[in-house]
């Protein structure tokens, strides 16, 4: 997991679903019939490195998903994983992607290589559910989703925390009117940087990386599921050093180049009229603001680390003090791969709830506040996404 902090071109406007199967009908809050488990989906991973062992943990306990094959450019890395488990075949990339026995691709490579991956892959008929963000820019994301349009496969993408009852019930909370209009939020994100951590750091800090384009997906996508889609943006952007020292593992000590912005903030106007302030930053200690608030005229929310799964939300009325929401939407007991299990359970027609759409909307929001942070004046968002329907209070494990 990210550590718990604190714990163009040919750019499809205004993208609306993927392309939707014959009878389907999407609606936001539409109930939505669950598919009987039947037959798993038959699951093979592309790229084997840090993060790949959570949704190895998180597979083996969701029956809507088999483990079948594993691959990565370091092919050792793929035998040692098939080697501990039974059933599953190491291959190579492209053995993986066509082999008849995969039905899904798991894309747990780094961000550079997301869309060239999930085209490869959508290529072959396959669909697909990869980590964040969905593509390095938003004019490969959109190529991506536009594929998956042409071939008419499923395409999903982390994060899916928000599907769990964290976000989920606070969700809910603003759904039932709880704070009345939203109005405002405020997102924040402070680390020293993932290179105190991380192995192999190096991606955090090339394009694709950096703390908005890497931790940002957790915070805009909750926004998003929280107050809707964002119309336009505002940015400001700064970065401190020009290299890192990798702290741990066997290259500690090593030094690697920065080539993105390391400190990031942005004011989100949504389509709603509410305004989300966000701050995401490789470059402070520590910090004590909640991870997410949300001011309605009524009340104001805590919301839990987007990073997480769960965790407590609160709500504040005027005198009152702060209340704890119980748990009262989202999956229980989520962990990394759940958004692949709701889409193994989406019904012909729908999209998933972490679907490409919402990823890509997502990477231009944030694309949008780095291109205002160059040019100093608001930019517009030119895609838009649905909110994907709400998660009932539900566990997804067998
Ligand atoms: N590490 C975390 O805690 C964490 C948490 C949440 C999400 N993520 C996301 O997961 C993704 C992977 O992160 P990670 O930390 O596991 O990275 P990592 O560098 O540890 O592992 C990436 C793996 O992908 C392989 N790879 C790279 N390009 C490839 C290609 N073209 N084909 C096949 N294999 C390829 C590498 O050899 C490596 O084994 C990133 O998008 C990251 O944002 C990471």
């Amino acid at each position: 997991m990210d550590p718990a902090l604190g714990g163009g071109q040919g750019v499809r406007r205004h993208a609306g679903a993927q392309r939707r199967r014959p009878g389907g009908h999407q609606c936001p809050h539409h109930h939505r019939e669950r598919s009987p488990v039947g037959k798993p989906l038959d699951v093979g991973i592309v790229g084997l490195g840090n993060i790949s062992a959570q949704y190895m943990t998180t597979l083996a306990d969701l029956p809507q998903l088999r483990l079948v094959a594993v691959a990565d450019l370091a092919h050792h890395r793929a035998e040692e994983v098939a080697a501990a488990r039974g059933g599953v075949q190491a291959l190579d990339v492209d053995q993986l992607i066509a082999h008849p026995a995969v039905d899904v691709v798991l894309n747990l490579t780094v961000p550079a290589a997301h869309a060239e991956i999930a085209l490869q892959a959508i290529a072959a008929g396959k669909d697909v559910y990869g980590e964040k963000p969905l593509a390095a820019t938003t004019a490969e994301g959109t190529k991506v989703v536009e594929a998956a349009l042409a071939a008419g496969v499923r395409v999903g993408c982390a994060p899916d925390t928000v599907l769990g009852t964290g976000t989920q019930t606070a969700r809910r909370a603003i759904d039932d009117g709880v704070i009345g209009r939203p109005v405002a939020a405020t997102a924040t994100m402070t680390t020293p940087g993932h290179e105190a951590w991380h192995p192999n750091p190096d991606f955090y800090y090339q394009p694709g990386g950096g703390p908005l384009l890497d931790m940002g997906p957790y915070y805009v996508t909750a926004l998003v599921t929280l107050l809707g889609p964002v119309a336009d943006v505002v940015g400001a952007a700064s970065h401190t050093r020009a290299s890192r020292v990798i702290g741990r593992g066997p290259r500690a000590g090593e030094s690697i180049p920065v080539a993105v912005d390391s400190h990031v903030t942005g004011i989100l106007r949504h389509a709603s009229g509410a305004l989300s302030t966000l701050v995401m930053s490789f470059d402070g200690a520590k910090t004590r603001a909640a991870p997410i608030e949300v001011h309605g005229e009524e009340a104001s929310l805590t919301v839990p680390d987007p990073n997480q799964f769960d965790g407590d939300v609160l709500i504040h009325r005027p005198a009152h003090d702060w209340e704890l929401l119980p748990p009262s939407a989202g999956y229980l007991d989520g962990g990394r791969g759940i958004g692949l299990a709701d889409l193994a359970l989406t019904p012909t027609g729908r999209e998933p709830r972490a679907n490409a759409t919402l990823a890509l909307h997502v990477l231009d929001v944030m694309e949008s506040i780095l291109r205002s942070a160059e040019q100093g004046a608001w930019a517009a968002v030119g895609t838009t996404a649905e909110r994907p329907a709400p998660v009932p209070l539900s566990a997804l494990t067998g």
